[in-house]
């Protein structure tokens, strides 16, 4: 069975619709046919907060049950803590022995962690090698991301190219899986929806909240009355729409769009039917997660009883790492 591995850094402690678009929804959809694995990453989450890790535990809960309120199956989904499958960073280790400075030096990911004010350690530099590992240690052949991380995706192909060339066939060469939006817009209209944006619908959001964000947002900047013709294009309100729209919601978005762009509806009415679209589709997550919170101790033994399986995994792979580089010493 061919296999996706996909992880997400606990540095926030939910999921927003971004993330779910982006990644979230491929995972839950593919899972049935790939074996899949999702790390928790808290050592990359370390990059940059590693004056915060009292909050990681917290974190991990908490994005654990959002995952299991989207709809990954513990039973098909290993989901696991980085941190407690060292094997990981061993193979890192070896990874970073193959990889040119200058390769990790130029990828765009870095510099614009540092152009927002990331300090520059060796451990953030470090980041694109273990991403790598996470992916080569589990040999998946897909690892569904966010557009931003493609380049780290190609990365740990290459290296893992490097690392068959040299010692023989060991690693998969994975390729990304980009979500159908790869980049969903905040509900400020800036292009990218995040957390420490200000600008995130969050899963565990409330009906009340959804409506409050979706009322205030951003839609077409040209249009000051509800008479004037309307772009449909680039709106967040319809870029939304799309993407959370049921099928059965499908004729009246497009019924809207029609309308928007002739000036025959206003702005209210379009938010107030996205406030409904969002909401029916947030509601079965929020009802998973309330029942999941109700069984204490469940999150924690899903990560246990993934970290075991994970930590199998790793161990073989780690084992043929080392007997390939001639390693495996008496
Ligand atoms: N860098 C990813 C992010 O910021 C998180 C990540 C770490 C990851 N290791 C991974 C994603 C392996 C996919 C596969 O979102």
């Amino acid at each position: 069975m061919k296999r996706i591995l996909t992880g997400d850094r606990p540095t926030a402690d939910k999921f927003h619709l971004g993330n779910y678009i982006g990644k979230l929804k491929n995972t839950v959809k593919l899972q049935d046919q790939y074996e899949t694995f999702v790390p928790l990453v808290d050592l990359h989450a370390l990059t940059t907060y590693f004056d915060q890790t009292e909050k990681l535990e917290a974190n991990m809960k908490s994005l654990g049950l959002d995952y299991l309120s989207v709809g990954l199956d513990p039973n098909k989904t290993t989901i696991f803590i980085q941190s407690k499958v060292p094997e990981i960073v061993e193979i890192a280790y070896f990874l970073s022995v193959l990889t040119p400075r200058s390769i990790i030096a130029r990828q765009p990911a870095l510099k614009e962690k540092l152009d927002a004010g990331e300090q520059d350690t060796v451990g953030l530099f470090y980041y694109p090698i273990l991403m790598a590992a996470d992916i080569l240690t589990f040999k998946a052949n897909l690892v569904p991301v966010g557009k931003d991380q493609k380049a780290h995706v190609e990365f740990a192909r290459d290296i893992a190219k490097k690392f068959n060339d040299l010692y023989g066939e060991v690693f998969i060469l994975p390729e990304p899986l980009i979500g159908e939006v790869p980049t969903l817009p905040g509900t400020d209209g800036q292009t990218k929806m995040g957390k420490s944006l200000g600008n995130a619908i969050f899963l565990t959001d409330s009906p009340e909240e959804v409506e409050k964000k979706v009322m205030s947002m951003y839609t077409d900047p040209t249009r000051i009355h509800p008479t004037d013709p309307g772009h449909v294009e680039g709106n967040p309100v319809f870029i939304y729409l799309d993407a959370f729209g049921s099928e059965a919601d499908k004729p009246q978005t497009t019924n809207y769009k029609l309308l928007y762009q002739k000036g025959q509806v206003g702005d209210i009415e379009v938010k107030k039917y996205l406030v409904k679209v969002l909401n029916n589709f947030l509601d079965p997550i929020r009802q998973r997660r309330d029942e999941l919170e109700k069984e204490p101790g469940l999150v924690e033994r899903i990560l246990k009883e993934g970290t075991e399986k994970a930590r199998i995994e790793a161990q073989k792979t780690l084992a043929e790492v080392k007997k390939a580089m001639k390693l495996d010493y008496f």
